[in-house]
Parts: structure tokens; sequence; C-alpha cells
């Protein structure tokens, strides 16, 4: 399938928008429920081709779920795990995947899952993971792409992460669950979402503190404390950061339901100091509107509650029409730049010096054809399709269907006017329906 966006930019997005299940929570809490001898189940799992890949690799352990569209809700049975490995088909897929390694360590004392290797924004690397569990009292061997990693017993210690890696935060408190004793992650990542596994893990029966915090204690208990239970997952705000970002744009007014306005301080102020504006409505509803030419800023970006590195390319294109010259700094990754020139085919006006980006407001954007390198590159190219002059045609929506939920079904809902063709199919341009109602059981996605 070659699947395209087509874009007629100008429109002013108008109307209410709500944002789904955290993408970069829900993955994670699916890989936590093989903890339990039993059923899970998570609410507000947004429905995406990451989430059918973590269902797979839940599914290729022995685990069985059920995905209600209605509820969007999954259920998990890990009553019977029949496989402690973790296949390169599907962590090359995506890393998160990874995720899977500290929970099978917890549950079976053993697992062999394949190495994620880099990916296109840089070269993610994960020893951090490792030498925690090594630190915990895994023996582990790294042979033809995958990690085997066995131990007796996992016994708690204290561990100090270099720096504040998100996806290391979490395998290690997945792996120090039932571990003997007390497991201490110093310089550990705050990201909302590493609060909300702690949440979840404590829901089910483990001993969390300080998750939210740069230290995080963990208490090992035994497998009977842990049992089934049900869990509502926080909102994205990634997706959240990024239909604002589409509203302020286009000069827009628009109301966002489902928000933790709390989670995206960082990233407000920074539009606020641009000229939007943004008025909380509700404790999880806000008002994003913006109706003057945006000013340039300056950012770096950084570890939560610093700027997120997930909203860099989406501000970029924000920046491309401010008015003066704006900024960006990526500390997180090595290759986060690859809007760029797609954006500058558009008319942006873009330098770039290793990992910093200089952005000269120009007057507007022009439509353009145009390809998503990675999911929120992918993302700031549609917003750029929408302010821009005339027709912009975004290729290899794949990496946008990873994260974003009906993403182009609710930018419609807006007044945006975006189409998703298929290239094979005759080019012909569809309105996208309006997802099916009703309870539709799904045991294999
Ligand atoms: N790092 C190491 N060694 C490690 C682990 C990380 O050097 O063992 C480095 C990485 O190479 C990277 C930096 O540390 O340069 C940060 O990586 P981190 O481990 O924090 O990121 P992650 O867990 O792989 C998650 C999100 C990303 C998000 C980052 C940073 C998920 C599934 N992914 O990745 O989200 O950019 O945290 O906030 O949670 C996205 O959603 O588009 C996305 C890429």
């Amino acid at each position: 399938m070659a699947e395209k966006f087509k874009i007629q930019g100008g429109e002013t997005l108008k109307g209410e928008v709500s944002i789904g299940g955290a993408k970069n929570a829900v993955l994670k809490l699916l890989a936590a429920t093989i903890l339990v001898k039993g059923k899970t189940k998570i609410y507000n799992v947004p429905r995406l081709t990451d989430v059918d890949i973590m269902l797979n690799v839940l599914s290729d352990l022995g685990a069985s779920y059920i995905y209600d569209k209605e509820e969007k809700s999954v259920e998990v049975d890990a009553s019977n795990i029949t496989s402690i490995t973790a296949k390169y088909e599907l962590v090359s897929k995506m890393r998160a995947s990874f995720i899977i390694l500290g929970a099978l360590m917890s549950r079976c004392k053993e697992a062999i899952v394949a190495l994620p290797g880099g990916c296109a924004i840089g070269e993610r690397r994960v020893d951090f993971h490792i030498k925690g569990l090594e630190a915990l009292g895994a023996k582990i061997k790294i042979e033809n792409g995958y990690v085997h990693a066995k131990a007796s017993k996992l016994t708690g210690t204290d561990i100090y992460l270099d720096i504040p890696s998100v996806g290391a935060t979490e395998n290690l408190m997945l792996a120090a669950i039932l571990a003997d004793g007390a497991t201490r992650i110093q310089n550990a990542a705050q990201e909302p979402e590493i609060v909300d596994l702690a949440n979840f893990l404590n829901t089910i029966g483990a001993d969390v503190t300080g998750a939210g915090t740069s230290e995080i204690l963990i208490n090992g208990v035994k497998p009977s404390d842990l049992h089934s239970a049900e869990y509502t997952t926080i909102p994205d705000r990634i997706e959240a950061g990024t239909f604002m970002a589409a509203v302020v744009a286009t000069k827009g007014k628009a109301i966002l339901k489902n928000v933790y306005p709390a989670h995206l301080t960082f990233f407000n102020d920074k539009l606020i100091k641009m000229g939007a504006n943004i008025k909380l409505v509700e404790p999880t509803t806000i008002e994003v509107s913006c109706r003057n030419r945006l000013t340039s800023i300056n950012f770096v970006t950084q570890p939560y509650p610093g700027f997120p590195t997930d909203l860099q390319a989406i501000a970029m294109t924000l920046l491309t029409t401010a008015n003066g010259v704006g900024i960006i700094t990526e500390s997180l990754y090595e290759n986060r730049f690859m809007q760029v020139p797609d954006l500058r085919r558009m008319g942006a006006d873009i330098h770039q010096d290793r990992n910093h980006a200089i952005i000269k407001g120009v007057k507007n954007l022009t439509g353009a054809t145009v390809a998503a390198s990675d999911l929120r590159a992918g993302a700031a190219l549609v917003i750029a399709g929408l302010m821009a002059n005339g027709e912009t045609i975004v290729e290899k929506l794949h990496h946008i269907d990873r994260g974003y939920e009906e993403f182009e079904y609710k930018l419609q809902k807006l007044g945006a006017k975006i189409y998703r063709y298929d290239d094979n199919e005759g080019a012909e341009f569809n309105q996208i329906k309006a997802p099916e109602k009703g309870v539709i059981n799904e045991s294999r996605i």
C-alpha cells in the first residue's frame, strides 16, 4: 500500500477534538500485563499500529487478548506464558517492544529479546538496560542479534543511569518488581508515562514509589502479591501538543478534551511566548487559539519536564512562518531534523548545523510533495501542509499511523481539508469515514 495524504492548505481549524490514550504509556502497560498470572484490562487504548505490534508480542509469548473498539480497551490474559522470545520481526518494527525484556525477567527469570538496533532518528542504544539488568543479577549474552538474559534470582540494588533514559527506567522498574529486596533507580526518567507505569504496577500489587522524580524505589514483592486489575491510561501529551500546534498554525480556535495540561507545561509556555492563547476550560479541557502571526522563540529539547523532543519537529513547523529567527537545539537524538529538507522544499528558510537549527520565518509556505521520515516529522509535515498555500501531498503514512489514531479524521472534524488515498487504487481522494460504532471484539488484530 502506498497511502498518502492530500492536504489543501489554508483552512482555519475550529471546533472540538478529543485526545486519545498515550501511546508511549499504553505500550509499556501492555508489556507489564504479563506480570499477572490472570487477566488485566486497560482502558483508553488508542488503535495504532504500534499497539498492534505490542499485542502481537504478547500473543507470541502465549498471552491472549481482546481488543474492544467501542470501549477502547484491551483485556490481556497472561495466565499462561509459553515462550520467552520476542522475535526480531516484531522488535525491529518497534523499539518499544524491547521493554518486554524487563517484564519477562520478572515473570520467567529468562528472556530472549531481539536487539532493536538504531533507527532513523538516532543510534538509540540499550546499554543502560543491559547494565541495569546485570546489576540486578542477570547473566546476559548477546548472540545473533538477540539479548539472552537469565537469572536464578534477581536481587534489588542501586542503579544509576548515566542519562535519564525513559526505556531503561521502565525496563528496570519492570525487572525489579519481584526482585529480592529494594531497587533504587537514580537519575531516573521523570516522564508522565513513567508515573503511569508505576501507578499501573502498584494497581496490580507492586510496590513502587518516587516515580515522577529522579529517584524511584521498587520494593520487591512476591508473585502471589500480583493480581488482576483494571486501569485507565493517561491522555497522550504529544498528540495534544500536535493538535495545539495545528490549531495555532492555522490561526484557529479549538477545544481540546482529555488533556492533562500539567504534562505540557513547557510546551504551553513556549506556545504562549509565540503568541498563542491557552485557556483552561475544565481540569482536562483546554481552549487553544491564535489570531496573529507567531513570534519566533529559541528552545532546547530536554528530558521531561523540559521541552519534549517528540514535539520538536512540530514546533519547528510553527517557526517556519513566525516573525523573526528561532534557534532549536536537539539534545536527545543525533538525527532528529529529518523534516528539514522537506520543510525547505515547502519554502522554509532553515540552516542546520549538527544538532542546531536556525529558522528564519518566511511569510508563507507553499504546498509540495513530501514524505514522513518518522512519526513526529510526519506530523510536522502535515501541519506544514495545513499552513501552506496550495496542495501538499504527504507520503509514507505508515510512520504517522504508528502514533496518531484517526489523525486525518480528527483534523477533518476541525475543518481541515485532508484526505487519505491509496496510489494503487486509482488515486481516488476519499474522505475518511467516521470510525465504526458498536462493540467489536477482535481477538487477534
Ligand atoms: N540511550 C542510550 N543508552 C540506553 C538508552 C538510551 O544511550 O541504554 C540514549 C538514546 O540513544 C537517546 C537518549 O538516550 O539518545 C534518550 O533515549 P530514551 O531511552 O529516553 O528514549 P526511548 O525510551 O527509546 C522514549 C519514547 C520516544 C521519546 C523518548 C524521549 C517510547 C516508546 N518512546 O524513547 O518517543 O522520544 O522516550 O522522550 O516511549 C515517539 O513517540 O515518537 C518517540 C520517539
